[in-house]
């Protein structure tokens, strides 16, 4: 080698050292002392070892350039590397850098790698810890923001995309994520919001701290923005991997088999023992999910917003697949509007990425009263049956106790499109709960009688026997079997087997109108 190749090589570690330093080593210092690692720190714990291939690091804001101190890579570390063997694209903002402001290339940079996953097929991670657009960039600022939302639409549905919020996510920064699958934050070092406290008071007088305006708890249990919450980013960046493990890579892809499937398909007893008798005693749906999932499979997603409605990832002998399940333990399992926003959005991820669905219905309709009506459960309400409508996977109900009305034609009924109804013996679907039927059909008659409770009791069983049991609906079709309870993972499994295949072509169209 020549003495001036020699210096060049010199000059390029240099160069490359200077980019690893992000912006400088006393906002580095800052960085671990609010408890938070670094955006280096951050890709290397969660990509494969040595696996991280790095691109545009010599990427320069050219406002910098043009205004005095510049740095390489502005703000966004980019690249692609492997998670589980799986490969990812990632990009991870560096708050060290203008507190990961988004500048004309930082945008251009995030736009590019989100283009490369698109096309190559491959989930996309974003790492957010940003200020939102770099205001002294202007409108090009707001420009590359538009370039990463289009990118996000363009990309949904064809590559998983996932953001986890590692430190703020403000202004601009908060659509991005919110325009992707899923988002996960950290207790106490994240924060979203449009609108930042220092701002907020200006506008509004409001005066409150970053964490009761947009923390983790916020958007996990009140504004359902944030579908996983952990204390770390270390368990963040773990749930990570563990939500990425049930996708495939792209949306013309299946997931991969889990290799330490659970290989029993044995009956299971215990599922005899969990729905109570009292048909209006609450129990907990979760126990039913874990009975019927491979042990330890199910991941919960969005598990402290709307609990009346339970959703979640988990595996039936190896095969990924999505759980929709209503959960008696909250609100009777009533479906409300942000159960049905929940749902519908569990819902259509799941068709996006071939999951097929698993839904165990116990359901005694869509909550009543003013409130929900005036809020709008009817279009958040008919999100469910829509969604339900259009996804093409193996769509399989196990209705375990009620499916009354409406809920019970949204929840993947035979007349919506499901494959498979299986009923549990002590199922009851009618149109209503039978005392609400007997007063309507029977009203004048029981308040006219000697004895009305006597009467409204009678009244109630024979609607029972005639109407709210699973064999009315089985005689018609809408029910494929009734099985006991301990043979539904077998049953399950089976369906999934023999479903492996299926194909379900659509009317060509654009795109379809969602109620939103
Ligand atoms: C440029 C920014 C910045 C921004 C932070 N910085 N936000 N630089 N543009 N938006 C810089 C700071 O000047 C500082 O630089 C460094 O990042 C760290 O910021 P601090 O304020 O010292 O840190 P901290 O106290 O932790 O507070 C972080 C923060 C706060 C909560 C993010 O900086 C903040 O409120 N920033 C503004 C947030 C905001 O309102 N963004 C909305 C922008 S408008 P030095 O050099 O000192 O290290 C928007 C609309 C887009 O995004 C709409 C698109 C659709």
């Amino acid at each position: 080698m020549s003495n001036s190749e020699h210096l060049q090589i010199e000059k390029l570690a240099r160069i490359k050292d200077q980019v690893k330093n992000g912006g400088g080593e006393k906002r580095i210092y800052e960085q671990h002392k609010k408890g938070k690692w670094t955006a280096r720190e951050r890709i290397g714990y969660l990509l494969d070892s040595d696996s991280f291939v790095e691109l545009q690091p010599f990427i320069t804001s050219r406002h910098e350039v043009e205004n005095g101190e510049s740095y390489n890579g502005d703000g966004v570390i980019t690249g692609y590397g492997k998670i589980a063997g799986k490969p990812v694209y990632i990009y991870a903002q560096d708050f060290t850098v203008h507190g990961g402001s988004l500048g004309e290339m930082h945008g251009k940079k995030i736009a590019a790698i989100l283009d490369l996953a698109g096309k190559n097929g491959a989930p996309i991670i974003g790492l957010i810890d940003s200020g939102g657009a770099r205001i002294q960039e202007g409108v090009a600022s707001l420009d590359g923001y538009g370039q990463i939302f289009r990118r996000n639409v363009l990309y949904s549905g064809v590559v998983p995309q996932i953001s986890v919020i590692m430190g703020p996510s403000a202004g601009g920064a908060v659509y991005s994520p919110v325009l992707t699958d899923f988002i996960i934050m950290v207790e106490n070092t994240s924060h979203m919001f449009i609108t930042g406290p220092k701002v907020l008071k200006e506008v509004t007088g409001e005066e409150l701290g970053p964490e009761v305006l947009g923390g983790a708890g916020i958007h996990s249990q009140k504004s359902g923005n944030a579908h996983l919450v952990k204390a770390t980013e270390q368990e963040a960046l773990e749930a990570l991997k563990t939500l990425l493990s049930y996708f495939p890579e792209h949306n013309q892809q299946r997931a991969r088999l889990s290799l330490n499937k659970e290989k029993t398909d044995n009956l299971r007893p215990q599922l005899l023992d969990i729905v109570p008798s009292d048909s209006k005693a609450a129990y907990n749906v979760k126990r039913i999910i874990e009975q019927v999932a491979d042990k330890g499979s199910f991941m919960e997603i969005h598990e402290h917003f709307a609990k009346n409605i339970v959703v979640g990832f988990a595996r039936l002998k190896g095969e990924a697949v999505g759980f929709v399940c209503n959960q008696p333990k909250y609100k009777a399992g009533g479906l409300d509007i942000d159960a049905s926003d929940k749902a519908a959005r569990f819902i259509r991820f799941c068709d996006c990425f071939n999951l097929p669905l698993i839904t165990l219905e116990d359901v005694t309709g869509f909550i009543p009263g003013v409130k929900q009506e005036h809020e709008g459960i009817i279009r958040h309400g008919a999100k469910i049956a829509y969604a339900y409508a259009e996804a093409t996977v193996p769509k399989i109900t196990v209705i375990l106790r009620k499916a009354f009305g409406g809920a019970y034609v949204a929840l993947n009924s035979k007349a919506l499109g499901a494959d498979i109804v299986y009923a549990w013996p002590q199922a009851e679907i009618a149109v209503m709960g039978p005392e609400g039927a007997a007063s309507i059909l029977y009203g004048e008659e029981i308040e006219g009688a000697a004895d009305p409770t006597k009467i409204k009791e009678a009244k109630i069983s024979a609607y029972r026997e005639k109407h709210a049991n699973p064999y009315a609906a089985a005689a018609l079709g809408m029910v494929d079997d009734v099985i006991s309870p301990e043979q539904t993972r077998i049953i399950l499994i089976q369906a999934l087997e023999i479903m492996y295949n299926k194909h379900e072509e659509r009317p060509k169209k654009k795109h379809g109108n969602m109620p939103l």
